[in-house]
């Protein structure tokens, strides 16, 4: 059994392939690797130049936000709602000549609300998708302006964003420096998190190395590169492996979780016939108390996301900031695992802890 589940991706032996696939998944006339999702985004908006406003989802990550604060950008946001496995989006179809972004939650097309994206494409306004949730899934679907992903969500490697522009070519003024030796702490943490999750050491240093490396990124994101370590990766990784096994997984959690013990709700309740989950997002009015008992069970689950430190939520409550919990299904896990990490969820609440 493996002693730990969740948390950033240690080193892998996985199989690499000769033939890559990773040119199927870009939509688009023209793409950059970047360093992160953030750096995509900055990458986006050098290429833009002169709009001066953003709509993004009031339900997002700080990181989403940073780049456009920094490009002087001022944001404003639009409602998202989840609502009987659904996802829909409140957006005033009036909005003219600014940016807006649009992203789908999870990897699941009943979150990504197309309907609306579709209807705002025009009134010169620059539409940029993030697919950091849905890249890998058919419904990127939103015929945006341009697209970006944070890829190293995904897969073992320790750097990796994708910025693409639907049509015409990237401005060749931006940038990308080389990042080979700033991702050397994170090369190092995930063959250290191998070695422990081997048991050839059960030092847990890494997580100190892990941190750091964030927070770096936190400070410093614009104008780097993606590492050669981890482009190789990328180009030659086996997809439909990580693809059949994250469907796989997130199937086996809906099957566990549909169930009266369980007493948790999944945001969505079914996987699109071309979905692929990035996590499988559950609602939990007593997620700190949840995530600190699996934690105790060596069960590492992230949260989407902390409420954005940003002065336009400090009147916004919403729930989801609260309550989202994510379970992993990456292809690390097996339906063993899941079946595990459920049956230590239910343990939770066996053990008299209700809400
Ligand atoms: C949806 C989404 N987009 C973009 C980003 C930024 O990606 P990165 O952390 O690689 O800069 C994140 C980060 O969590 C994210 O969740």
């Amino acid at each position: 059994m493996r002693i730990e589940i969740g948390s950033e991706f240690e080193e892998s032996e996985n199989k690499l392939l000769k033939e890559s696939t990773f040119d199927y998944w870009v939509k688009g006339n023209d793409y950059k690797l970047t360093f992160s999702g953030r750096t995509s985004l900055d990458l986006i908006l050098h290429d833009i130049g002169c709009y001066s406003t953003v709509y993004l989802p009031d339900y997002c990550c700080e990181s989403m936000i940073t780049p456009f604060i920094d490009h002087g950008f001022d944001c404003k946001f639009y409602e998202v709602k989840f609502e009987e496995n659904n996802v829909k989006l409140s957006i005033d179809s009036n909005i003219q000549n600014s940016v807006i972004l649009f992203m789908g939650y999870f990897g699941f097309s009943k979150l990504n609300d197309v309907n609306t994206t579709s209807k705002i494409q025009d009134q010169g306004n620059i539409i940029i998708y993030d697919a950091t949730h849905s890249f890998f899934s058919q419904t990127q679907g939103v015929s945006a302006d341009y697209t970006l992903a944070s890829l190293r969500k995904w897969l073992p490697i320790p750097s990796g964003g994708i910025a693409i522009k639907t049509k015409g070519l990237f401005k060749e003024d931006y940038t990308l420096n080389n990042s080979n030796e700033i991702v050397q702490t994170k090369i190092e943490a995930m063959r250290k998190k191998k070695d422990y999750l081997e048991g050839r050491n059960i030092e847990k240093g890494f997580l100190q190395d892990f941190k750091m490396f964030n927070e770096q990124l936190k400070n410093s994101y614009k104008n780097l590169d993606i590492d050669h370590h981890s482009e190789m990766i990328l180009r030659s990784y086996d997809y439909k492996k990580m693809i059949d096994q994250r469907r796989i997984n997130a199937e086996q959690l809906l099957y566990e979780l549909d169930h009266k013990e369980v007493n948790v709700k999944v945001l969505t309740d079914s996987i699109g016939g071309n979905d692929v989950p990035l996590f499988l997002p559950i609602e939990v009015p007593n997620r700190e108390s949840l995530r600190t008992y699996l934690i105790k069970e060596g069960i590492y689950l992230p949260v989407h996301w902390p409420t954005p430190n940003h002065p336009y939520f400090e009147n916004v409550k919403k729930k989801i900031y609260r309550n989202e919990l994510s379970i992993v299904c990456d292809q690390r896990y097996s339906c063993d695992d899941m079946r595990f990490l459920v049956q230590k969820v239910r343990e939770y609440y066996k053990n008299g802890h209700i809400f």
